[in-house]
């Protein structure tokens, strides 16, 4: 692999998960790295302080993605601390409910409900990256945002998750042509993840994924990190695309 040596990346909800897999595996290839986290979250600043001590260059980039003012300040100042963008990875997402809200349960699908998820996992990687076009003009970089097989042709964890991946997938494509010829966008569409949050799914839900997935094992946060950082940093001629990372789990 190429090293990474003199490139930049920032990754949004870098905290944990494939956020933070993805930090590390920037930080490996020798990129200068920004691990977005939200504000309060002590895990951000641990990982930072971890990955430091290993002799990598990461900065903390507090900042909520769902919140217009925060985000765009976040940018600005990861961009500030790293000197220029060449990789802005927009992963941070959340499903807004810690069980399944099966598709009959529309009265469960609150108004409220609908905007955390949009603004978060749709909205946010636009703010994020309306803020950050200019500088990843400036150094012809790439942009990879972390989409769902739940904005395919699975359920996930409710309608409205579903409903921002399918969005997000969908406005891949046009901040592709939005951003071109100098930058490329793509998304991975992981399956089902050994994260956070997928660990307090009951085991036979967990097991039942599993079983689903050709390739009889859960995707590891490192398995879509890989993903990602081979379409910011290796596929030079890939733009618009979303990559299925899910060992057959969709299929
Ligand atoms: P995770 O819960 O470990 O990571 C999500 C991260 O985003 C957390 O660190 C969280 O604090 C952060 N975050 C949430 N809202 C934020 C906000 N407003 N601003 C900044 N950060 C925020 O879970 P995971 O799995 O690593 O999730 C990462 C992405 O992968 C999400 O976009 C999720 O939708 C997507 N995904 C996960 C799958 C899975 O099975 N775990 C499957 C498909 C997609």
């Amino acid at each position: 692999m190429e090293r990474l040596d003199g490139k930049t990346a920032l990754v949004t909800g870098a905290a944990s998960g494939i956020g933070l897999a993805t930090a590390e595996l920037f930080a490996a290839r020798g990129a200068k790295v920004a691990l977005n986290h939200l504000p309060n979250d002590k895990r951000g600043p641990t990982a930072v302080e971890r990955l430091r001590a290993q002799g990598h260059a990461v900065f903390a980039a507090p900042g909520d993605v769902a919140s217009p003012d925060s985000a765009e300040k976040m940018v600005g100042e990861a961009i500030a601390a790293l000197g220029r963008l060449d990789f802005l990875v927009n992963n941070a997402g959340t499903p807004a409910t810690m069980a399944p809200i099966s598709p009959s349960e529309l009265d469960r699908l609150t108004d409220e409900f609908w905007a955390t998820i949009l603004s978060t996992n749709l909205l946010g990687p636009f703010r994020c990256t309306r803020a950050a076009a200019s500088a990843l003009k400036s150094a012809h970089g790439a942009v990879c945002n972390t989409a769902s097989v739940a904005g395919r042709n699975m359920p996930g964890s409710s309608m409205a998750y579903g409903a921002s991946k399918a969005g997000l997938i969908n406005l891949t494509k046009n901040l592709a042509r939005a951003l071109a010829p100098q930058v490329r966008v793509n998304a991975v569409a992981p399956g089902f993840v050994d994260t956070d949050w997928t660990r307090q799914w009951p085991a036979e839900r967990k097991q039942a994924s599993i079983e689903r997935t050709l390739l009889k094992r859960a995707c590891t946060p490192a398995d879509i990190a890989a993903a990602i950082v081979f379409l910011c940093a290796d596929a030079t001629m890939v733009t618009a695309q979303t990559l299925v990372v899910d060992g057959g789990y969709s299929l």
